[in-house]
């Protein structure tokens, strides 16, 4: 390389073209870099949502040396894997575990592990139909993050750009680029594409720029499901840890401190079924407790000693009722994209898929 230190190559450029010279420039000394004309690109691409598919596509684009700035409503990030901290410990009272069988995902999970941001949960599980529960062994490999579900999301937000409580409510683009509206009046921008890793009922009026991607997600329903957590002081006597029910106002049991990093005393997350949530959505959370409480002792087979702690929540898009093959929506024209796992099936692991897919249409796009 030592010829070439002498020369000074000048280049114009942005995005990953200049990140890559940055690096490159590191190593060999080899090329002064002005920085690029205010282009399209010097602008952060805006992601809207910092569940699992944004952020598995922030992570994507901070990699291939874009500038993102995500922004979520809630208080912290997960979205739907995030996890409740309560008198009785972290509760999982959204995904409860993942499986892993695409190989890019299995590449990620492996090293989430080594991250130590998941692990391997193997309960013993149980099957509940027609009245009869009964233990239902199997060997597959099922991932939690650790010592509680939103560690994974935690982990891959490290130090990305975020802004939490900031919920996004229009979405608008001027001759170059995009702004964000919030629900507070405040403009965020500018942005030189924006994402909408929202489910999809929430999704739909974000993407009113573009009518095809917002009757997409508009067309995909959603269903509901109350979640309950019940706490004890003393553990249930069962061996029972996780359990598949059906015929019943349960979906599934899981005895979430049998999952690995938790301690404190027993506790249990309960979910309704789609249906019987359906049937319930506006009931108050003090009814459905006591209800889905009855429902687990009928699973059990036996008398709940008191319940110490409990609580509710209810998840209005708690997944898609159908799976679908769209990947992500993407509208490269007018920089618009939109991930989440409810373009594919609804699990975290569509999730992930899904945020890489849309991660892949940017930087496509803006390479033509
Ligand atoms: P989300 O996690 O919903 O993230 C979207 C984010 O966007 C949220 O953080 C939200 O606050 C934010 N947002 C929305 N609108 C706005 C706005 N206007 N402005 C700013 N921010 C906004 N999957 C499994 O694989 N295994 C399971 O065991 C499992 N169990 C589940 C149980 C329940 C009760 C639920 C609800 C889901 C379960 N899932 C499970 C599904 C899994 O949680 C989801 O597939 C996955 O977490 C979805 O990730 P996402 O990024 O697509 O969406
Ligand atoms: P998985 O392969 O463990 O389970 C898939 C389905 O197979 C289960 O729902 C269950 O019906 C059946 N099953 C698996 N193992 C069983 C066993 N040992 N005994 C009896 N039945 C068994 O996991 P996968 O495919 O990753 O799905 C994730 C889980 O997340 C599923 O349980 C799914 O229902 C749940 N989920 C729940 C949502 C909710 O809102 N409650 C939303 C999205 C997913």
């Amino acid at each position: 390389m030592s010829g070439l230190t002498t020369r000074i190559l000048i280049i114009r450029g942005n995005g990953c073209l200049t990140d890559f010279m940055y690096k490159l420039n590191t190593l060999y000394n080899l090329c002064q870099i002005i920085p690029a004309e205010p282009t399209f690109m010097s602008n952060p691409i805006a992601i809207i949502g910092a569940g699992l598919s944004g952020l598995s596509a922030a992570n994507t684009l901070h990699a291939a040396g874009y500038s993102v700035q995500l922004f979520d409503k809630s208080r912290g990030s997960g979205g739907r894997m995030s996890s409740k901290r309560s008198g009785f410990g972290d509760l999982d009272l959204g995904a409860q575990y993942f499986t892993a069988r695409d190989a890019d995902f299995v590449r990620a999970v492996s090293h989430w592990q080594q991250q130590g941001w998941v692990e391997r949960w193997s309960p013993q599980i149980y099957q509940y139909r027609e009245g009869q529960l009964s233990p239902s062994p199997d060997h597959q490999p099922r991932w939690v993050g650790t010592p509680r579900m939103s560690a994974l999301t935690r982990g891959l937000l490290g130090s990305l750009p975020v802004r939490f409580e900031c919920r996004i409510c229009e979405i608008f683009r001027g001759d170059q680029h995009w702004q964000l509206l919030d629900a507070e009046g405040n403009l965020h921008g500018p942005f030189s594409h924006v994402l909408v890793a929202a489910p999809a009922a929430q999704a739909s009026a974000l993407l009113a720029a573009a009518p095809a991607l917002a009757a997409q997600a508009a067309s995909t329903a959603m269903e509901p499901v109350w979640a309950v957590a019940l706490g004890f002081e003393h553990a249930l006597p069962t061996s029972l840890e996780a359990c598949f029910v059906q015929d019943s106002p349960l979906a599934w049991i899981a005895r979430n401190t049998s999952k690995p990093g938790r301690s404190m005393p027993d506790s249990w997350v309960l979910h309704a079924s789609s249906q019987w949530t359906r049937e319930h959505l506006d009931l108050p959370a003090s009814n459905v407790i006591d209800l889905l409480t009855a429902a687990f002792e009928r699973v059990l087979g036996q008398a709940l000693p008191p319940v110490d702690a409990s609580l509710a929540q209810r998840w209005l898009y708690a997944r898609p009722a159908q799976p679908q093959d769209l990947r992500a929506l993407c509208d490269p024209a007018l920089g618009l994209f939109a991930c989440g796992d409810w373009c594919l099936a609804g699990r975290v692991e569509g999730a992930w898929l899904s945020g890489q897919q849309a991660a892949r249409e940017i930087i496509a796009s803006i390479g033509k």
